[in-house]
C-alpha cells in the first residue's frame, strides 16, 4: 500500500498542544506517518487559537497558504481544528474554499471516524463538512497517544470554562466545564508511566474549579494528592490556577505532597481592582495580595508566576501604576505579558474608552522591564545552589546540554565528556544567572 502522510501545525496554548497529540495518534492509528514538510502531506491539520487578534491572523495567513498545497494535489484533505473552527467556522469556509473539515473543539478525540467517513465520501461532490456543537462532551480518548515529548505528558483533567472574564473567547469556544473523572485520569497517567513518562501537568482552563460539575468539593486537591500517590511520578504541575478558586487545601496538597513542584502560576490579569471589577474577575488587588501571602506561608521556597494584561478599556495610568507596583511588590519569578485584544462577542470589546495601542505598547515595554528585573533577582539567588533538572536535549552548542528545574526553570550545563538521556535526573550546581536562564555545572548528587 502507498504511504500516507500527516503534517500538523499547532498554535495556542498547552490544551492545543495536548488535542494535537490526541490528532496524531488517531492519525497513525489510520496508519499515516508524520512528515515536516506540509507540502507533501495527504492529511493537514491546522489547530488554531483565537485568544488574541494576532494569532488568529498569522494562523489565517497559514491557511490561505494552503490554497496552493491543494490545487497541487487536490486528494489532499485539509482540517481546521479548534478554537478558530469554533468561532468563525462560516467565515472560514466562505473565506477559504479549499478547507475540507471544520473540527470544534469538542471533537478531538472523534476525528478518526469523522476522517473516515469524509474519505468514504470521495467522489461525492465534496464539500467543506463542519463539526461545531459545543453541547456535546468531548469523548474520552480510548486510542493511541502520540506525544511530542518522551518523559513529559500533557493531561488535560477539564474542558471549557465557566468565568466568563469580559476580555476573554475561551468560554465561548471551549464551552462550559466538563471535567474527567478522577479514574480516567489515573489510568491516563499509569499507562504513560508504563510508557517511560515522569513529568505530568495537569491542564484546564480554571483547574480549581476540576469536580465542581459532579458536585465534589475540594475535588482538585484530592486530584492532586492521588496523583502524587501513582508510583513512577516524578513530577506534578498544573495549570491554570483562577485566584479566586485557589483554595488553602491546594496549597497545603503543594506544600505535603513530594512530587507536586513548588511553582504557583496564578493570573492577576490587573493590579487594580476597578479593572478587575470590570474584567469580572471576582478578586480584588488586596485579595490576591492574600493569596500570595497564604502560598509564601505553605511553601516559602517557591516560584510564583503570572499572567497581566495591559490596556483593558478604560485602564488609567494610575490603573497601569497598580499593575507594576504589585508586579513589583510580589517579585513574580516570570510573567507573561500581553497587549490586550478586542475579541468581539465579549463584553469588553464594547466597553467606551479602549486604549489606543501606542499607550498599550508603551505600557508593555515599561512592565516588561519590571518584570526581567524580578527575573534576574530571583535566578541570581540560585547561584552557589544546587537544583535538580530533567535534561531535555542538547543546545545550540552540541556540547552544552538543557534541561528544566522543579519550577521551571532553564538550566545550562557543559557535557564534560558524559552522555545525557532526555528525561535524565541531573544535579547541576548553579554559577550564572540571566534573566531567561541559569548556567552551571553538573555534580554528582543533590
Ligand atoms: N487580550 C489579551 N490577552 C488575553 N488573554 C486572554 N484574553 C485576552 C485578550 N482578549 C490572556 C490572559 C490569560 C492568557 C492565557 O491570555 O492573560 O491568562
Ligand atoms: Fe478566559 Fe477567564 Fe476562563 Fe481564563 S478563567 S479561560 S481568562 S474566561
Amino acid at each position: 500500500m502507498e504511504e500516507k502522510y500527516y503534517s500538523l501545525l499547532n498554535y495556542g496554548c498547552q490544551m492545543n498542544e495536548s488535542d494535537t497529540e490526541h490528532y496524531a495518534g488517531q492519525l497513525e492509528e489510520l496508519g499515516y506517518k508524520a512528515i515536516a514538510d506540509f507540502h507533501d502531506a495527504d492529511v493537514i491539520i491546522v489547530n488554531t487559537c483565537c485568544v488574541r487578534e494576532s494569532a488568529e491572523k498569522k494562523i489565517a495567513g497559514k491557511i490561505g497558504e494552503l490554497k496552493a498545497v491543494k490545487t497541487k494535489n487536490p486528494e489532499l484533505v485539509i482540517c481546521v481544528a479548534g478554537c478558530m473552527a469554533q468561532k468563525d467556522g462560516d467565515k472560514l469556509i466562505k473565506k477559504h474554499p479549499h478547507v475540507d473539515l471544520l473540527l470544534g473543539t469538542a471533537y478531538v478525540n472523534d476525528f478518526k471516524q469523522i476522517l473516515l467517513d469524509y474519505l468514504a465520501e470521495r467522489g461525492n461532490k465534496r464539500r467543506t463538512r463542519v463539526y461545531d456543537d459545543l453541547t456535546i462532551h468531548q469523548s474520552e480518548f480510548e486510542g493511541k497517544m502520540v506525544r511530542q515529548s518522551k518523559f513529559e505528558a500533557w493531561i488535560p483533567i477539564m474542558y471549557g470554562c465557566n468565568n466568563f472574564c469580559t476580555y476573554c473567547i475561551v468560554p465561548y469556544v471551549r464551552g462550559r466545564e466538563r471535567s474527567r473523572s478522577m479514574e480516567n485520569i489515573v489510568a491516563e497517567i499509569e499507562a504513560a508511566v508504563a510508557d517511560g513518562y515522569k513529568e505530568f501537568t495537569l491542564l484546564g482552563q480554571n483547574v480549581n474549579s476540576y469536580g465542581k460539575d459532579f458536585g465534589e468539593k475540594d475535588a482538585f486537591a484530592k486530584l492532586l494528592r492521588r496523583v502524587n500517590e501513582i508510583p513512577g511520578v516524578d513530577r506534578i504541575h498544573y495549570m491554570t490556577s483562577h485566584p479566586r478558586d485557589m483554595s488553602e487545601e491546594v496549597i497545603k496538597a503543594v506544600a505535603e505532597c513530594e512530587h507536586i513542584c513548588e511553582n504557583f502560576h496564578v493570573p492577576f490579569q490587573s493590579g487594580s481592582t476597578e479593572i478587575l471589577r470590570r474584567m469580572n474577575r471576582g478578586y480584588s488587588r488586596e485579595k490576591y495580595l492574600e493569596l500570595i501571602a497564604l502560598i509564601r506561608k505553605y511553601v516559602p521556597n517557591c516560584t510564583i508566576t503570572t499572567d497581566i494584561i495591559v490596556g483593558f478599556p478604560g485602564e488609567t495610568e494610575e490603573d497601569f501604576e497598580d499593575t507594576l507596583n504589585l508586579v513589583k511588590e510580589v517579585g513574580f519569578d516570570a510573567a507573561f505579558t500581553f497587549i490586550y485584544s478586542k475579541r468581539s462577542g465579549t463584553p469588553a470589546a464594547k466597553m467606551d474608552n479602549q486604549v489606543p495601542l501606542d499607550v498599550k505598547k508603551a505600557r508593555l515595554n515599561r512592565l516588561m522591564e519590571a518584570q526581567n528585573i524580578n527575573s534576574l533577582k530571583c535566578n541570581e539567588k540560585l547561584i552557589g545552589q544546587v537544583v535538580e533538572v530533567l535534561a531535555e536535549g542538547p543546545s545550540k552548542n552540541k556540547d552544552v546540554w538543557n534541561g528544566r528545574t522543579r519550577t521551571g526553570k532553564l538550566v545550562l550545563w557543559p557535557l564534560e565528556g558524559k552522555t545525557y538521556q532526555a528525561g535524565d535526573k541531573v544535579y547541576v550546581k548553579i554559577d550564572t544567572a540571566q534573566t531567561w536562564l541559569l548556567k552551571g555545572k553538573a555534580v554528582d548528587n543533590g
